[in-house]
């Protein structure tokens, strides 16, 4: 058996063209999926403070801001609605009229191709936040259903191509593909949010999509973070009740998460590259601490490389240029 000095593993690391010969894992930009927050009105955008780079757009500027995407390459957005009022029941989130089931309306008429997935919950359209219906101040796992199976069953309407539920509420994958399946939309994609976690990563979406609990927090129905297991059994739920892909959020936290689920299952991968994991990038960069494009290239590649087939990113259409413009990570 050779050992040093014959062996020597840094022969390959020699030049860049020998490192990009023998690199394992490549960012493509088929992988992202690039997320946007649609509000009432027209001719609205408005930079998202927490969000530096991403904005609150009415549906005909949020159109123009998915053809720059595709432009890019980026083949998929990901729709989050900030509807004009909330109630109890968060009903905007399955209104026919609601903001986002007219942005997939004009999103589509635009772009046929461009491939829509839809969030499917209600947070962001109910007065107290929370992601399902309150009784007693707990959130009531199969009335919930009902309006998540309608809010999804309403996008599919619209013209979604995948629906994504991220409410963490147990049967709703069957629910909704039940609820698709009888309504002729056999063709609709589940993205299901299966291993969604309490996290604290999390803040500046909910400050972007105006979607704070009033009260208490989510731990009775999103995962605890010290938790495996129960991820695994999450998923393996999901793909039972008919996920066609399963996600991973947050990302970057939670690499184990990602790679056990990618040996263990067949479905595609998502993962979540969370809007804390984009802000201290950017905060970070802000202060000349960070090189941005290095690290945000560094990190969507290990999320990559744990297991991920598709990256929910913020950084989505920088990265996009980043990678045309053919820089080595
Ligand atoms: C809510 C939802 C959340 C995100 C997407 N949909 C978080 C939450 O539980 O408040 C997080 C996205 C992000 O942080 O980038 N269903
Ligand atoms: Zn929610």
């Amino acid at each position: 058996m050779a050992s040093f000095p014959q062996i020597r593993l840094r022969r390959l690391r020699r030049t860049a063209a020998l490192r990009e010969m023998v690199q394992e894992t490549r960012l493509h930009v088929t992988d992202l999926i690039y997320p946007l927050f649609v509000v009432a009105g027209r001719g609205v955008k408005k930079e998202i403070p927490s969000l530096p780079g991403n904005f609150h757009l009415s549906s005909d500027l949020l159109v123009k801001e998915a053809e720059s995407a595709a432009n890019l390459g980026i083949p998929a957005v990901l729709l989050f609605g900030l509807p004009k009022t909330k109630d109890d029941t968060g009903s905007g989130a399955y209104n026919a009229k609601g903001v986002v089931q007219q942005a997939i309306k004009e999103i589509k008429r635009a772009m046929p191709e461009l491939v829509i997935i839809t969030d499917v919950c209600l947070c962001q359209y109910t007065n107290h936040g929370q992601c399902g219906v309150v009784v007693d101040g707990y959130v009531d796992n199969d009335k919930t259903l009902e309006l998540i199976t309608r809010t999804a069953l309403s996008h599919a309407e619209a013209g979604a191509d995948m629906v994504a539920p991220s409410d963490m509420m147990d049967g709703r994958v069957a629910a909704v593909r039940g609820e698709l399946d009888t309504n002729g939309f056999q063709n609709t994609i589940i993205l299901s949010y299966a291993a969604k976690y309490a996290s604290a990563f999390y803040g500046p979406f909910r400050e972007a999509a105006e979607s704070t609990p009033q009260f208490g927090d989510r731990c009775s129905y999103q995962l605890d973070p010290p938790n495996l297991r129960q991820a695994l059994y999450e998923v393996e739920m999901d793909i039972q009740e008919g996920a066609d892909i399963i996600m991973v959020k947050p990302a970057l936290a939670y690499l184990d998460i990602i790679a056990q689920v990618r040996q263990r299952f067949y479905v595609p991968v998502a993962a979540f590259n969370v809007s804390g994991e984009f802000a201290m990038i950017k905060a970070a960069a802000e202060k000349g601490w960070l090189n941005e494009e290095a690290c945000v290239m560094e990190v969507l590649t290990a999320i990559k490389r744990a297991g991920a087939d598709l990256i929910v990113t913020y950084h989505a259409k920088e990265v996009a240029r980043w990678l045309k413009s053919g820089n080595l990570i």
